[in-house]
Order: C-alpha cells, then sequence, then structure tokens
C-alpha cells in the first residue's frame, strides 16, 4: 500500500492539512520526530489504510507512491534544512519536497538550488489561514517547477479553500514565488491588522462606542464593502467574555504585539527594491512601539495629551468605514506594487489577477475587496498601481474626504493613527504631480555636488551655489 501525499511536522497546522487531505479523497502519510504526534495522527485518522504515520524517515518516504509528494509544515529556518536533510538519503530522483512555510525567499531559492542537483524538485508553498484553513481550506500559494506542479496540482486545487467554486490554488512562478507572494500577503495582512486596531480605538475614544457596539459595528461592515476576515474577527473578538474577570477579554489583554518576521522582510526587501509600502512599514513600526510598554507608560506620565472630542456615534462610525475602506485599499495597492516590481527583479512572471484571485478565500487578507482587484488587474494585467485603476476612482475619492476628517481628528485630539495617515499620505504623494522633491535635489548638490535633472530640458546639471 502506498500513500498519494506525504506531509512531515504533525503539529496543528500539519495534522489539520494531513485531514484535510484525507477528507478529500487522497491517502496521506504524516512523519514527526515526536511518538505522541504521530499516534495522536493515526487515532484520528481513523482508517490507517487512508491515513497512517511514523516517526521513522525511511519508512516515511518508502509509504509514499512516486513522484513523491512531501510537504514540511514545520518553523522556517533551520529546520527546513535539517528535515530535508533526513529525507534526502531515502528520495529518488523526480521526487517533490514542498515547504509549506513561511520560509524567507532567498533560503528558498537556496535549497531549491541545491535540490535540482539532486534531481529533487521543490516548490516553497506559502499557506495561508491559520489552523482551521488547514483543516478546511487555506489558499495556497506554490512556486517552484512549472512541470512538476501536475502532480502535486489535484492535491493541492482539492484541499484549497474555494471562491465560488474556483480553488484558491494555482501556480505562481518559479524558484522563491510562492513564499515572496505569502511575503507580501503577509505585509498586507499587518497593515490591515493595524488599520482595523486603529479604526477601534478611535471608535472607543473619539465616539464611545462599547465592546458591544463596536462589535455590531464591524459585524455590520462585514457585510458590506468592508467585508474580510479581519473585519469579522475584531467584531467576534469585541464579544468575547473573559473568564477570569467579569470584562471583556480585548480589555484585558497585554498591548505589545509579536511578530514572526514576515510583515518586516516585507518592508525589508521593499526597501531594498525602492518600492514604497509605507502602511506595511508603519505596521511592523507600531508593533515594535507597542514593545516598548515600560517607557511608553513612563513618557505617558511626562507629556499631556488633549482629552478627545466627542463624535456623535453616527457620523463617526460612518467615516470610520469609508476611512477603513480607504486605508485597505492603500494597503493592497502597496502589496500588489511590490509584488509588480519584485516580480520584474526576480524573474517570478507573477500575474497579479491570479494572486488577488487566490486570495479571495481561505487567507487571512480574504476581503470583498480582492474580487474587485482581480478585475482590476485581469483588465489590465501590467496596471503599476491599483490606484491608476478606472475601477478604483471611484471608491477613492468616494471615501478620502471621511479619512482627511478622521486624520485631522486624531491629530488635534492626541489619538495615534499611523496607518490612516499613512496611508492617506501615501495617497497624497502618490497623486502629486509635483513633490518638493525638488528642493531635496538642490541641497544634495548644494552639499555634495551629486548633480539635478531640469523640468524644462534634458541633461545632468551642477551649480556653483553661492554662499
Ligand atoms: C497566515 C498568517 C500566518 C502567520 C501569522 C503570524 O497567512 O495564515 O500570515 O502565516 O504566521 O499571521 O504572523 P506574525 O506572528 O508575524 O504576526
Amino acid at each position: 500500500n502506498t500513500y498519494d501525499f506525504g506531509l512531515v511536522g504533525l503539529g496543528v497546522m500539519g495534522r489539520n492539512f494531513i485531514l484535510n487531505v484525507a477528507d478529500n479523497g487522497f491517502t496521506a502519510f504524516g512523519n514527526d520526530l515526536d511518538k505522541e504526534k504521530v499516534n495522536a495522527l493515526i487515532e484520528e485518522g481513523g482508517d490507517t489504510d487512508k491515513v497512517n504515520a511514523d516517526v521513522d524517515a525511511s519508512n516515511f518516504v518508502s509509504a509514499l507512491s512516486k513522484p513523491r509528494k512531501i510537504m514540511l509544515l514545520v518553523p522556517a529556518g533551520k529546520v527546513v534544512d535539517i528535515v530535508i536533510e533526513s529525507l534526502l538519503p531515502h528520495l529518488d530522483e523526480g521526487d517533490i519536497i514542498i515547504d509549506g512555510g513561511n520560509s524567507f525567499f532567498t533560503d528558498t531559492d537556496r535549497r531549491e538550488a541545491f535540490l535540482k542537483e539532486k534531481g529533487i524538485n521543490f516548490f516553497g508553498a506559502g499557506v495561508s489561514g491559520g489552523a482551521k484553513g488547514a483543516r478546511k481550506g487555506p489558499s495556497i500559494m506554490p512556486g517552484g517547477s512549472r512541470d512538476a506542479y501536475q502532480y502535486v496540482k489535484p492535491i493541492f486545487e482539492a484541499v484549497a479553500a474555494k471562491y465560488n467554486g474556483e480553488p484558491c490554488v494555482t501556480y505562481l512562478g518559479p524558484k522563491s514565488a510562492g513564499n515572496y507572494v505569502k511575503m507580501v500577503h503577509n505585509g498586507i495582512e499587518y497593515g490591515l491588522m493595524q488599520l482595523t486596531s486603529e479604526i477601534y480605538d478611535l471608535l472607543k475614544k473619539a465616539g464611545g462606542l462599547t465592546n458591544e457596539e463596536q462589535h455590531k459595528t464591524f459585524a455590520e461592515w462585514n457585510s458590506g464593502r468592508l467585508q474580510s476576515f479581519l473585519v469579522e474577527i475584531t467584531s467576534e473578538i469585541l464579544t468575547q467574555k473573559d473568564d477570569l474577570t467579569d470584562g471583556d477579554l480585548v480589555d484585558m489583554i497585554l498591548d505589545k504585539a509579536k511578530q514572526k518576521g514576515t510583515g518586516k522582510w516585507t518592508s525589508q526587501n521593499a526597501m531594498d527594491l525602492g518600492i514604497p509600502v509605507p502602511t506595511i512599514d508603519i505596521a511592523v513600526s507600531m508593533r515594535e512601539i507597542s514593545a516598548l510598554k515600560d517607557e511608553r507608560i513612563k513618557a505617558d506620565e511626562i507629556y499631556d495629551r488633549p482629552s478627545p472630542e466627542s463624535v456623535v456615534k453616527d457620523t463617526l462610525t460612518s467615516k470610520a468605514e469609508k476611512a477603513l475602506y480607504f486605508a485597505f485599499i492603500m494597503a493592497y495597492a502597496q502589496g500588489m506594487h511590490q509584488l509588480a516590481d519584485a516580480s520584474k527583479e526576480y524573474g517570478y512572471e507573477l500575474d497579479l489577477g491570479e494572486i488577488a484571485k487566490i486570495w479571495r478565500a481561505g487567507c487571512i487578507i480574504r476581503a470583498a475587496l480582492l474580487a474587485d482587484i482581480t478585475d482590476a488587474f485581469k483588465a489590465q494585467p501590467d496596471l503599476p498601481n491599483l490606484l491608476l485603476s478606472p475601477s478604483f476612482t471611484e471608491k477613492v475619492k468616494e471615501t478620502v474626504a471621511a479619512t482627511r476628517e478622521l486624520v485631522a481628528y486624531g491629530a488635534t485630539n492626541g489619538i495615534p493613527l499611523p496607518g490612516l495617515s499613512n496611508a492617506l499620505t501615501y495617497f497624497d504623494a502618490y497623486t502629486s504631480s509635483r513633490l518638493p522633491l525638488n528642493m531635496i535635489q538642490a541641497q544634495r548638490d548644494y552639499f555634495g555636488s551629486h548633480t539635478y535633472e531640469r523640468l524644462d530640458r534634458e541633461g545632468i546639471f551642477h551649480t556653483e551655489w553661492e554662499k
């Protein structure tokens, strides 16, 4: 008896993914060094002809049908290399290893090149949707050999989330294309999370909305154009009671956000490539500022802050809905822009319409907006920025005024809205035909003879500036 699919790493994600594979009619075999996890899977799988597992790498590999399709769901970093090394002696040419973790894309390129020499196909396939997604249908972002994709395609298409019946998975491009796309997905995720947290703060401080009122507001938004997984869970979070006190759980959670690095990588790489993604950058910075809790407490004692002027709830929620929609568009616009430029830089040949399409369900950034983004890139595959798409013009024009008002309100009333104000600034800068960077060029030439170009004639100029 040989199994269709192998999976190494039987943590929550791995176990759920394998059970999902089995639900869809494929046989699957798991592997983990931890005997307890192996036994737990065998027990949960029921019929060992369909789901089985073993701690031993050799037994695991020989249980699989060829070409073997082995997915790794282990922590990114060294563990991936260790697992690959442990599998290698048992593999045959043409076998396929799929890294389903959030590996850094250059690690994927290195592993792909190393394994190619040995005749092994390697995929970096980002998997989004958390534990529930893995079990019921994630969005999967695979990159690697186009020829080898045919072997994993039927399994991935069966297990992936469906949007109107279409699977949220497609072959994205060569080498690390899949991990790169997942990295940017996470960068956008950071942006959307920061933005929703600011709106939550604003509704509380400016409108005095209770958690219960906010729960209803977010739920209402989730049935409109803001429909998205993150708005939905925000609504749910706001109604969760605390087991340890009489209050709401959200009020008891320490305001220090952790991070595993994917958002930071998105920003770092955007900087390397010279692509502006300020809404993602600020979301990373805010997690860093949040970590400085002790300093924030001290600084809060030193500096006064205005007590927020109260705003009528209905007016506020209507403006907040617009501002959140506006800022979500900016976050997606920046992420898509990064993908477009990175695709050229790394030769991924990404199809942005297809990427938006597989993000419509299953993943953390799934949102009604992604259907519109899909259409925008399908209509114009080389669209440099969503803001230039005719289908987005009205959406932006209709929501920018409310965003301005709330950003101004936040500044006057001492409520930090870094993501929101930054999204607005991005918009104002991107849509300015003339920016004051002529002054920067003049300064560079003044102190360093760095030269400048002119508006009115071709060529490179330098001036002996008069002191
Ligand atoms: C997903 C998520 C997931 C990520 C978490 C945590 O798409 O399912 O992006 O892959 O690990 O969101 O990320 P941070 O710990 O960096 O917040």
